[in-house]
């Protein structure tokens, strides 16, 4: 179908579903076990409720800020997926093209299909692009990496941790990986029971806090910590000194029944908030379930004056880019864009800084 048609990031999805190679979706689009946290994740921005506003001029509003110290043109940012390639021949580039002509940030994974140095020459000048870590059992190629990153212009580090061990994906497994990218996997690689078995060979259960703190010497960027599932790990993180936390769990494909991350992002802030727990460096990020832009908006109004929230998108980019590539990227931001300016409008506000907690009932998330 024309690009001109689609109206939403579920339509992205379905025609993802009719065009990829049937491992390509299932790749993409599994969870874990019986994808509850998946589905949750999205069901648990329907729990928060709007407290609109009326009879406010919002004639002009503006949906531009500031993540971690880098301009966007919106509160929500590309988050980082393995092998886009499998979906698109341009891969990750055209997913950098797309978000860096709209103003949009992308993280970088490190089990992209083409190499960082592509990506990152693919980056449209004035952009902004991060890197997301997974721990080498050998830190020494960890530390190249972080040093790669630093030189090609990244802007932050991402260490994700929340796959010491693969999750249970159950559709991916049963299908055997067909290696049809450039992906250098390295040396011996179990690709007889789909993607993510065999990318998994890369990541070492042994890290721990001292990493963390060891990346922290090995370079100046912002490190921060994604795949956290608890308060008690956001303060830990706070403490140690990153600069914020991604509250995620690996869009459901990690350990099912993990909590959505908004409902996480609902228990953290007013604990942070009361244990004075505040830095204006340390910034909070949620991926996992974003469909819409009402859903970024309730994200970013319960961090309110006291967190900084951004909202992170998985799987949506890749369906829009392996749709339509750099053109999809495109189109799935304005959509979003578009939908952000008008629910801002209807909720009253004009600018992203406006949005706080009182604008939003969260007393039908669990625990509030
Ligand atoms: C991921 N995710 C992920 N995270 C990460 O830190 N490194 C990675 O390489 C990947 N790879 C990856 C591949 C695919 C196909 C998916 C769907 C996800 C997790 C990702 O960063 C993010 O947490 C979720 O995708 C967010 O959920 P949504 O937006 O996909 O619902």
């Amino acid at each position: 179908p024309p690009l001109s048609s689609i109206q939403n990031t579920y339509d992205f999805e379905k025609i993802a579903k009719n065009i990829l190679p049937r491992e390509a979706w299932a790749y993409y689009s599994c969870g874990s076990d019986d994808e509850i946290s998946m589905r949750e994740n999205h069901y648990a921005y329907q729990r928060v409720y709007f407290k609109p506003r009326i009879c406010i001029n919002v004639k002009e509003v503006d949906t531009s800020t500031n993540i971690l110290g880098s301009k966007s043109s919106v509160p929500f940012y590309v988050t980082a997926t393995a092998l886009a390639k499998l979906g698109h021949p341009d891969g990750e580039c055209s997913i950098a093209k797309g978000a860096g002509k709209e103003g949009v940030i992308q993280m970088i994974s490190t089990l992209s299909s083409m190499s960082l140095k592509e990506i990152a020459d693919s980056r449209i000048p004035g952009a902004t692009q991060w890197f997301q870590l997974y721990i080498n059992e050998d830190r020494n190629i960890t530390k190249n990496l972080v040093k790669e990153a630093e030189n090609l212009g990244m802007k932050a580090i991402f260490v994700t941790v929340d796959a010491p061990s693969l999750g249970n994906r159950e559709k991916d497994k049963r299908l055997k990986f067909v290696d049809d990218t450039d992906v250098d996997l390295g040396g011996d690689v179990d690709r007889t029971s789909g993607a993510s078995k065999a990318l998994s060979s890369f990541i070492d259960a042994s890290l721990d806090w001292s990493d963390i703190k060891l990346i922290k010497q090995w370079t100046k960027l912002p490190v921060l910590i994604k795949g956290v599932q608890t308060v008690d790990d956001v303060i830990e993180a706070f403490d140690i000194g990153c600069q914020g936390v991604v509250l995620s769990n690996h869009g459901g494909r990690q350990l099912d029944t993990a909590p959505p991350p908004i409902e996480l992002l609902a228990e953290t802030v007013p604990i942070m908030k009361k244990l004075g727990k505040l830095r204006p460096d340390f910034e909070i990020l949620v991926d996992g379930g974003v469909k819409r832009g009402t859903d970024i908006l309730k994200a970013v109004a319960i961090g309110g004056n006291d967190i900084k929230v951004s909202v992170g998108l998985g799987r949506p980019f890749l369906y829009a880019n392996s749709a339509y590539g750099e053109a999809g990227v495109r189109k799935l931001i304005q959509i979003l864009k578009d939908e952000l300016e008008m629910d801002m409008r209807l909720l009253g506000v004009t600018k992203i800084d406006q949005l706080t907690s009182k604008y939003v009932d969260t007393r039908r998330l669990i625990g509030r």
